[in-house]
């Protein structure tokens, strides 16, 4: 079922997430839930809070171009491609690298974000089995994104101090104007 996404700076969105501790059926429909939801809003990856559900669990999708599977944003999102994750830790991370960087809970700004160039993640499937998974790049940026969401922040708060004032102030007057245009409907 397509679920809706929480939008900054909804509070749920600064709560910290909590350990699955049952692989269920009940599991698995989130799963499903939130896979179907980032597909219909374009997503690359959905963190479980952004449709209010505090749980340690994310899935990542990156597009891939059809023949050499390799990253392209405007490719495919394989089913094949489909990562689920629940209660990951990083257990390593190294280098740097900058990557503008978007968020279906924060629709239609994206900022140049720094984070690890390289980084290795364990997880649980959602059968429960542990995984173990090297990743670079944007899958890198997609993890830590989505990782962050868990920790109850967003990406727009690794701004520096004036882009972040005046990302707030723009956001602020966009919800306005959007509010506005609502009442008149
Ligand atoms: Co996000």
């Amino acid at each position: 079922m397509i679920k809706e996404i929480l939008v900054y700076p909804n509070p749920i969105l600064r709560q910290k997430s909590k350990d699955v501790e049952v692989f269920n059926e009940t599991l698995h429909t989130l799963l499903d839930d939130m896979n179907e939801t980032m597909l219909y809003r374009g997503g690359v990856g959905l963190a479980a809070v952004q449709i209010g559900v505090l749980l340690n669990v994310l899935i990542i999708n990156i597009p891939v171009d059809d023949e050499k599977n390799l990253e392209n944003e405007d490719g495919l999102q394989l089913k094949e491609n489909l990562i689920e994750a629940i209660n990951p830790v990083i257990t390593h991370k190294d280098g740097e690298q900058v990557f503008n960087e978007g968020c279906l809970s924060i629709p239609g700004v994206y900022e140049e974000i720094t984070r690890a160039k390289h980084i290795i993640v364990e997880y649980f499937d959602r059968f429960g089995k542990k995984k173990i998974i090297e990743a670079e790049d944007f899958l890198a940026v997609a993890w830590q994104h989505e990782m962050e969401h868990l920790t109850g922040h967003v990406f727009i708060e690794n701004l520096s101090f004036m882009k972040r004032k005046k990302f707030e102030k723009d956001w602020k007057r966009e919800q306005k104007e959007k509010s506005k245009k609502q009442s008149r409907l």
